[in-house]
């Protein structure tokens, strides 16, 4: 995963972004709140892989 992710730049921030909309998503699709924290929890790992705060590109606004 921290391959697959890594020249994208993908910062913490994004990763956030991402995973809210998901979560507003199954909410609106009504799905039970037990299965969406199920969700965010097997994410929420995945999260230094994929987006590293230690790989922030200043450079980038
Ligand atoms: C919940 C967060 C995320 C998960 C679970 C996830 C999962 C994955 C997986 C499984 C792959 C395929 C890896 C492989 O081919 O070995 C992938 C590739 C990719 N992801 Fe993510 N990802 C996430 C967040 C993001 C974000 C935030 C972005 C960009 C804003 C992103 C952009 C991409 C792109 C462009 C690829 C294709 C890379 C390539 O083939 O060169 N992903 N992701």
């Amino acid at each position: 995963m921290r391959e697959a992710h890594a020249a994208l730049h993908v910062r913490p921030e994004h990763f956030d972004r991402v995973v809210g909309h998901l979560v507003d998503t199954l909410v609106d699709l009504g799905v039970p709140a037990s299965v969406i924290a199920e969700i965010g929890g097997a994410l929420a790992p995945l999260k230094d892989e994929i987006a590293p705060a230690a790989q922030l590109d200043v450079s980038r606004p």
